[in-house]
């Protein structure tokens, strides 16, 4: 292997370093592997942080009712039946098994008085379910990993921005080209399979949970090298963001203040969640406050609260009152937990919380009502895989956490994200380390598509005139949350479709100046054509879906229809280039087996 550039050599590349590519990278180790990781952010830094209430296992530790077979049938209701149901499968039954590794790998949940794991209720899950650490969950699983991964020697590349994914003659994935941000010189490396596990796409929106790392860089790269992705009109608007100040404007409020007993109110001071109970919910949602308060005591006692419908609907219900002008005076509602709970309880359950809301707001959350809004939070579309190995339909690259769809189907349920990267990113690793035992490994590594994705990334350097790349990543932001926002119709719709045509023109004439070491400028325009290439499938899909299901919201066709319950839309691209032609086609749901479609009887 010639490499003009710096190059290295690993059995398996794991790109990304949240919670599912660090799991993937310490089940390849342990096979004694060699395996990197690369990220272009820095390790300990992901978006798996940003899932602070808690990781969704039906360990029954609060609730001895709880086993895998709710917590299926509560993801593929709160999914609308979109989900892959054997992914589904395979995470209800595995989660418990992935929280007492954490444990024994040092991560320190929270106890119940016995001593067992603590479990926290959440949107749209039956029991309490969420094992946790106050409200920094995220950090403490990403935390626990990374020292696990660490310790067993695990390379780990950071502030490395992979471009393109590198195949053989055959077609086979054998590696990627990357940069190094701090210096800008590129970097190849071979490998024998490929695990994405980059996380999602929020970056693409005005208002998101997201930082700056959430470009959909894993989704394009799987398109471009020839990959299917599903589902991607799916995005997910959590309920809860701060809405002000405008600096912090989307920063994720957790969904563990409902959780622990946080109520919702308008700007008219009305509970307002009770006028918006689907009828798939109302025989479990409280029909009275009184009730709703019951039920936290003892959850035998009295049926959910409505703040704990999943949420998207919670998100759209929010939407609604904001929109009908009884919303707060920043654009949101009210989230209040200071009425129920004493002081005490709040400082120690929702600490993260209290020191965001005092710092960047100046709201004593233990006295006073959060303005909340909903926020690009999750994209449930993704990487088409198999659900037992994490594979693509491309050999050699597999996939695991939110860059991989099917899981959530049209809706993630909260926590059931961190056991996701767990379950499947296990999994993923394993699945790489059997293609690999199979002897299926690649021949070669075509270095004319280095040097494409190297030419491609200096364009920018090389044009005359052109862009600013800020300018153009604003501009698809608004365009973004106008036009294919939390509610959707035909023509915004196509208004965005036609848009995203000449942002990849936009793209395509990019200017920057200066040099390669840390030019955030020239790192954020190697970033946009993912952004377009993710932006367009999710417009592509949203066109097509013409229904409204889970995260996914058509004015026009407000109703969920139910042949369009029967598949999915599946993305695939001609030409490896974001601005290639992008195929979008039906695709029928797998057909489930008759023992786990009786347990969804009652969910119907
Ligand atoms: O609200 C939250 O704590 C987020 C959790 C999740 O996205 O799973």
């Amino acid at each position: 292997m010639n490499s003009p550039y710096e190059h290295h050599d690993y059995d398996i590349l794991v790109i990304g370093a949240g919670g599912a590519g660090l799991r993937a990278a310490i089940e390849a180790k342990q096979r004694g592997l060699s395996v990197a990781i690369i990220t272009k952010s820095l390790l300990g830094k992901a978006h798996t942080v940003m899932a602070e209430g808690g990781m969704a296992a039906a360990m029954g530790n609060v609730y001895s009712e709880d086993n895998w077979k709710v917590h299926f049938r509560d993801t593929m209701r709160g999914g609308k039946m979109l989900n892959n149901y054997r992914m589904a499968e395979l995470h209800a039954k595995e989660s418990p098994d992935r929280v007492w590794e954490l444990e024994q790998w040092g991560a320190l949940f929270d106890r119940t008085a016995d001593g067992k794991i603590l479990q926290r209720d959440f949107g749209g899950h039956r029991f309490a379910r969420l094992a946790h650490v106050g409200d920094r969950t995220g950090l403490e699983l990403i935390r626990t990993l990374q020292q696990k991964v660490v310790s067993m020697g695990t390379d780990v590349f950071m502030e490395c921005k992979v471009l393109r994914l590198v195949h053989d003659e055959n077609g086979r994935v054998a590696g990627a080209v990357a940069y190094w941000r701090p210096t800008g010189e590129f970097v190849t490396f071979s490998a024998k399979a490929v695990i994405l596990a980059t996380g999602g796409v929020g970056k693409s929106w005005k208002f998101t949970s997201n930082s700056w790392e959430s470009t959909g860089d894993g989704h394009a790269m799987a398109l471009w090298a020839g990959a299917e992705l599903i589902d991607m009109e799916c995005i997910q608007f959590h309920p809860t963001g701060m809405v002000w100040p405008l600096s912090v404007r989307g920063l994720l409020v957790t969904e563990g203040v409902r959780g622990d007993g946080g109520v919702l109110r308008n700007a008219e001071g009305e509970r307002f969640m009770f006028n918006y109970v689907a009828d798939m919910f109302r025989a479990e949602t409280a029909e009275s406050e009184e009730e709703g308060d019951r039920w936290y005591e003892d959850h035998s006692a009295g049926r959910r609260p409505p703040e704990l419908l999943p949420r998207d609907e919670v998100a759209r219900a929010i939407n609604t009152e904001v929109k009908a002008g009884r919303g707060s005076p920043h654009g949101g509602v009210f989230l209040d937990i200071a009425t129920r709970r004493s002081a005490e309880f709040i400082r120690r359950r929702l600490p993260s919380m209290y020191h965001q809301f005092m710092e960047l707001a100046g709201v004593d959350i233990t006295r006073e009502a959060m303005e909340i809004g909903p926020t690009c939070h999750y994209i449930m579309g993704g990487v088409k895989v198999d659900a037992e190995t994490a594979a693509t339909s491309v050999a050699g690259l597999f996939a695991a956490g939110e860059v991989a769809g099917g899981m959530h189907g049209a809706n993630r349920l909260g926590g059931n994200s961190l056991s996701d990267l767990v379950v499947f990113g296990r999994r993923a690793g394993i699945g790489a380390a059997e293609y690999i035992a199979g002897g299926a490994g690649p021949s070669g590594f075509d270095l004319a598509e280095v040097q494409t994705a190297v030419k491609d990334a200096l364009a920018p350097f090389d044009n005359e005139t052109g862009e600013n790349p800020y300018d153009v990543q604003r501009d698809l932001q608004e365009m973004m949350q106008t036009n294919v926002g939390i509610i959707r119709t035909q023509s915004e719709l196509e208004t965005a479709k036609e848009a995203l045509g000449e942002f990849a023109a936009r793209v395509r004439n990019l200017k920057v100046t200066g040099g390669r070491a840390y030019n955030p400028g020239w790192n954020l325009a190697t970033d946009l054509p993912s952004m377009i290439s993710v932006s367009r499938c999710t417009t592509l899909g949203a066109l097509e879906r013409k229904e409204s299901r889970g995260g996914h919201t058509r004015e026009d066709f407000p109703k969920a229809d139910p042949e369009y319950g029967k598949y999915n839309f599946v993305h695939s691209l001609s030409g490896g280039n974001f601005d290639g032609e992008i195929r979008t086609e039906r695709s029928a749901l797998l057909e489930m087996p008759e023992e786990l479609a009786q347990l969804l009887e009652e969910a119907k």
